[in-house]
């Protein structure tokens, strides 16, 4: 994997410098058509998820696709708008967020999604004609690991399923129109059956409201991160998803749009993160690479224990060796532990791969480091998408009052 749509990664390396993300858009348009055709619905609208990453040029590319989107902020709200997505493909799914954040998405005329009964009190009497969306807990583990699982009972999301009858008093009294159901368990579901068992709660939710109009089910889609690793067959999910919402419709004679909101899924594998070996220790029990980047950039395996694949592009044949590939940031921040990777000498430029979601956007200044500049590929063409930070950014907003 040595080359991008015919440029070499290396060729990039030299043109922006490292460290350097680059997305495929080709690869992004290939998953959105994998997913959208795994389903054979009458409705069927899938919402990007752009917290996984919000580059505008992805917005914009992604909604080429005929793509909605989805926010969980009044800042990705802003940025969906300035990329040219209508309102009414915009879901606006946030949690804890105040009043006067939703008051802002309700200006812009975007789907409302409520995850809490203050909120829904508030909404019902300040907004009585406008139509939201209530996110359910339906209380099932769901999630690769239990900070990326918030479909469960001690998870702050959504309004438990065991107070249905709260939520349909409150809808009553207040006169809600409730147009959407949403549910969302968490990220690398590994279990379909968990996703599907999900579904059907949340389905005998919607039989209780016939204004509903849509039925959200959130995202998990599972990546593989490892050669050869689990990853959702969203084919086989797709088949076994639709037959089940098809035959709920029919059983009520509804017509529900189904709607998903992948992230992880469309947007994973189309990224790498590029980064320079600039050193090479050995101590008594490792040989450790440290490159030109840390928990500043890419901060999944630190947070997550995520697995990401590392290859050295620059002497892919080299002999294998084992190393452990840390960052430079003074905290322990370790890519990943006792690699077999191609010989690595100081100066080459290592590929941590599926850097497409969750990368970049968790990335920070700690150390008062600068962040990454950001490529993508599309049709051939390389084009810088952000630029490389300076020191200029760093002191951007602090003030310096003369205090002393
Ligand atoms: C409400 C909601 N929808 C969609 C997603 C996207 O999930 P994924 O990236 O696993 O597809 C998330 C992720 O956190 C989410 O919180």
């Amino acid at each position: 994997m040595t080359q991008v749509q015919g440029i070499s990664y290396l060729d990039l390396v030299d043109k922006y410098d490292a460290p350097l993300y680059v997305y495929d858009a080709d690869n992004i348009k290939s998953m959105y058509d994998k997913f959208v055709n795994a389903f054979s619905v009458p409705k069927l609208k899938v919402h990007y998820a752009c917290k996984a990453l919000s580059n505008i040029s992805v917005l914009k590319l992604i909604k080429s696709f005929g793509c909605g989107l989805d926010c969980v902020s009044i800042q990705e709200l802003r940025l969906g708008l300035l990329a040219g997505f209508k309102p009414e493909d915009i879901l606006f799914t946030p949690n804890n967020i105040s009043e006067q954040e939703y008051d802002l998405a309700v200006q812009a005329g975007v789907n409302i999604n409520i995850d809490n009964f203050e909120m829904l009190e508030y909404f019902g009497s300040t907004y009585p004609n406008i139509p939201v969306c209530v996110r359910i807990n339906p209380h099932v583990m769901g999630g690769g690991n239990r900070k990326i699982s918030v479909g469960h009972i001690g998870s702050k999301f959504g309004i438990s399923i065991h107070q249905m009858p709260l939520l349909e008093k409150i809808i009553k009294t207040f006169d809600i129109k409730i147009n959407g159901i949403h549910v969302h368990t968490g990220s690398d579901i590994l279990d379909s059956d968990i996703f599907i068992h999900a579904s059907k709660v949340i389905l005998d939710v919607v039989d209780k409201f016939d204004s509903v109009e849509y039925v959200d089910f959130g995202s998990g889609f599972k990546v593989a991160y490892k050669q050869g690793g689990l990853q959702t067959d969203i084919e086989d999910f797709g088949q076994e998803f639709s037959n089940m919402f098809n035959e709920f419709c029919e059983s009520c004679n509804r017509q529900l749009e189904l709607k998903f909101e992948p992230g992880k899924y469309l947007v994973s594998h189309a990224g790498v993160f590029l980064v320079r070996a600039n050193v090479i220790k050995r101590t008594t029990a490792t040989t450790f690479v440290g490159v030109d980047s840390g928990l500043n950039h890419l901060i999944r395996p630190m947070f997550y224990d995520a697995y990401h694949d590392i290859i050295n592009i620059s002497n892919p044949n080299g002999k294998p060796k084992i190393y452990s590939v840390v960052g430079y940031i003074c905290e322990t921040d370790t890519f990943g532990e006792d690699r077999k990777l191609a010989e690595v000498s100081k100066g080459d430029i290592l590929m941590i791969k599926n850097a497409g979601a969750y990368c970049y956007m968790m990335s920070s200044n700690y150390n008062s480091r600068y962040r990454p500049p950001e490529v993508m590929v599309h049709q051939g063409k390389d084009y810088l998408i952000r630029e490389r930070e300076s020191f200029d950014n760093i002191m951007q907003l602090q003030c310096d009052p003369d205090f002393l």
